[in-house]
């Protein structure tokens, strides 16, 4: 083999390798750490948009201020927050230790309460764009069951 070819080829392997290995990270996808982050900071705005609902149905309702909250919460929930439950992220550290309960990966049961949560968020939504406080207030409710009864089952007491 002439010097030049074995040079190309040498440079061609060089880069082979260099392109399969970006690939490989790629499909790796982000870190569990990130993940993790993610999931408690949607959860952490999920309380935000709650909370200013419930100031709105227990004080003076302003319906501009209750459709943008549960419009953000619907969004939260339609936006695939399953795929911030990826394995690997069992245990470890987000912004903080994760309380997730590893049942959550195996017990079928995690996805009919997320599916659920996801149904009445979009209600919520529906509800507060119609101006009803007393609907909406009600639906709230029904809501935060939907977070009470994943945290009773998946969530470790902080
Ligand atoms: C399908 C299950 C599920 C539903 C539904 C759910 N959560 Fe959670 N929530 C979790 C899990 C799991 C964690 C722990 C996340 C972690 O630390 O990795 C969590 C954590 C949290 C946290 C703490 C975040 C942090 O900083 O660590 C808050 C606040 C929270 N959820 C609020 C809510 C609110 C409000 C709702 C309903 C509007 C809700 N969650 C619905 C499973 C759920």
């Amino acid at each position: 083999m002439n010097k030049h070819i074995r040079c190309a080829t040498a440079l061609a392997l060089t880069l082979g390798t260099l392109i399969a290995s970006t690939s490989a990270l790629a499909q790796q996808g982000p870190k569990p750490e990130q993940l993790i982050k993610w999931r408690q900071s949607a959860y952490q705005v999920l309380a935000w948009n709650t909370g200013r609902i419930k100031a709105n149905v227990e004080g003076q309702y302003n319906k501009d201020e209750v459709v943008k909250a549960a419009n953000a919460i619907a969004a939260i929930a339609n936006s695939g927050l399953g795929s911030l439950f990826a394995p690997g992220t069992e245990t470890g550290k987000g912004w903080k230790e994760t309380t997730v309960k590893p049942e959550l990966f195996t017990d079928k049961k995690a996805g009919e309460i997320a599916g659920q949560f996801n149904k009445e968020a979009n209600e919520l939504a529906r509800l507060a764009s119609a101006g009803d406080a007393a609907a909406v207030k009600v639906q709230l409710g029904k809501l935060q069951g939907t977070c009470k009864a994943c945290h009773d089952d998946f969530r470790k007491k902080d």
